[in-house]
């Protein structure tokens, strides 16, 4: 048994359906379902006693120790968080409240758990944190990619409060010796990502004949990691990883802002051609504030110390990742409601 949190978004979600495929064990996953959670991304979990949906908020400690006590998990795999960068810069309460505090009363609950098994289930006990290249901060177009030694600078409220998490559970291992590991990984993309975030929302607007809005002129860098292949990566560490490291996931795929919202538009234009090439829709709109310029991961200690690397190249995953949205037109229905028409607005309204 483990105990995931944020199992309902998108990689967390990813991340449950991989673990019940590969490890076969069971999964207690505790989600608030905030705007970013949904649980029709499990909808193929439905009727599986290996998957145990509890809703509630990773701030309520009465709930959490319940949780721990009742399912003895052998360990916690963090993924809740408020996760998006423009909605920090509009809103940074609730991401101080999730990805800081809220990781604090889990690491209280968890040690408070921990503390009580036995020698074995203590040895063996992990606490993994899903963290995020964000943390370093932002790279010159020659700079080296990061690496598990690079100083923290983050630059936006949600980087900071990833950061403010980081810090936490290493103090953790070091005050208490919690046996955490900390993983931080570059973008992921693939199915099931909330539409807020650039590959969903550019083939979403294309699809709609919308324009496709890109901040500033585009050359901005992201290091592109398939989720499938960032599952595997936390397997890895989680079987594998030693307590009190940190290891680094990427993608070894940078790529230009630019670069893949063509790739977007190229393969839409031949699985679902519009009369006119989806470039076209191409806008380029006000610059996000404090936008970071490159991010790059330097993926080698994983590689080395736990054999894990990518598998899955950008041409490939993206086209699969085209593929699943024009395959679930009634999961984007869902997601596209109400309230994510106000955040449109929000993001968009004025840039
Ligand atoms: P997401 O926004 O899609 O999902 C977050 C999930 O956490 C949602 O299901 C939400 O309901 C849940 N949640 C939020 N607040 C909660 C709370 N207080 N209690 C319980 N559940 C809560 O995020 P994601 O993209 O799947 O990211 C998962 C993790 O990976 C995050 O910690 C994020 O910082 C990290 N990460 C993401 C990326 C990326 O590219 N998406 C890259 C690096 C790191
Ligand atoms: P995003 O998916 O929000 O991830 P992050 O900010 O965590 O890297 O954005 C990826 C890149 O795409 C980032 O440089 C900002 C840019 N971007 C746009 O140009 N337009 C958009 O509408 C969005 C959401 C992002």
């Amino acid at each position: 048994m483990i105990l995931v949190t944020g199992g309902a978004g998108f990689i967390g979600a990813n991340f449950v359906l991989d673990w019940i495929a590969h490890e076969g064990t069971p999964a207690v996953n505790l989600d608030k379902l905030t705007y970013a959670g949904n649980l029709a991304n499990l909808a193929s979990l439905q009727g599986d006693a290996r998957h145990i949906f509890v809703k509630g908020d990773i701030n309520d400690r009465a709930l959490v120790a319940g949780l721990l006590k009742q399912h003895q998990p052998r360990a916690i795999v963090h993924f809740a968080a408020e996760s998006h960068v423009d909605r920090s810069i509009h809103g940074p309460g609730e991401f101080v409240q999730t990805n800081v505090v809220g990781t604090f009363s889990l690491l209280e609950e968890a040690r408070a758990y921990w503390s009580g098994l036995a020698e074995t289930e203590k040895a063996k006990f992990r606490f993994l944190h899903v963290s995020t290249d964000e943390v370093y901060g932002s790279l010159g177009d020659s700079d080296p990619a990061f690496s598990e030694t690079t100083p923290y600078a983050p630059n936006s409220p949600y980087a900071a409060s990833k950061a403010g998490s980081d810090h936490l559970v290493r103090a953790w291992h070091h005050t208490y010796g919690l046996p955490v590991i900390t993983t931080n990984c570059s973008n992921n993309y693939g199915p099931l990502q909330f539409p807020e975030k650039l590959i969903p929302l550019m083939i979403l607007n294309a699809l709609a004949g919308k324009p496709l809005p890109v901040y500033g002129d585009g050359k901005n860098v992201r290091d592109w990691l398939y989720v499938g292949d960032h599952c595997a990566g936390i397997r890895a560490a989680l079987a594998r990883g030693k307590p009190g490291e940190t290891y680094n996931i990427g993608g070894n795929s940078e790529k230009t802002n630019l670069e893949v919202v063509h790739a977007v538009c190229a393969i839409l234009d031949e699985l679902h051609p519009a009369g006119a090439p989806h470039a076209k829709l191409i806008t380029f709109v006000e610059d996000r504030a404090g936008h970071d310029w490159r991010y790059a991961i330097n993926a080698e200690k994983i590689k080395r110390e736990l054999g894990w690397e990518p598998t899955k190249t950008f041409a490939a995953g993206l086209r699969e990742t085209v593929q699943w949205y024009l395959s679930n037109a009634e999961w984007i229905r869902n997601v596209t409601s109400g309230d994510y028409r106000k955040w449109v607005d929000l993001n968009y309204g004025k840039r």
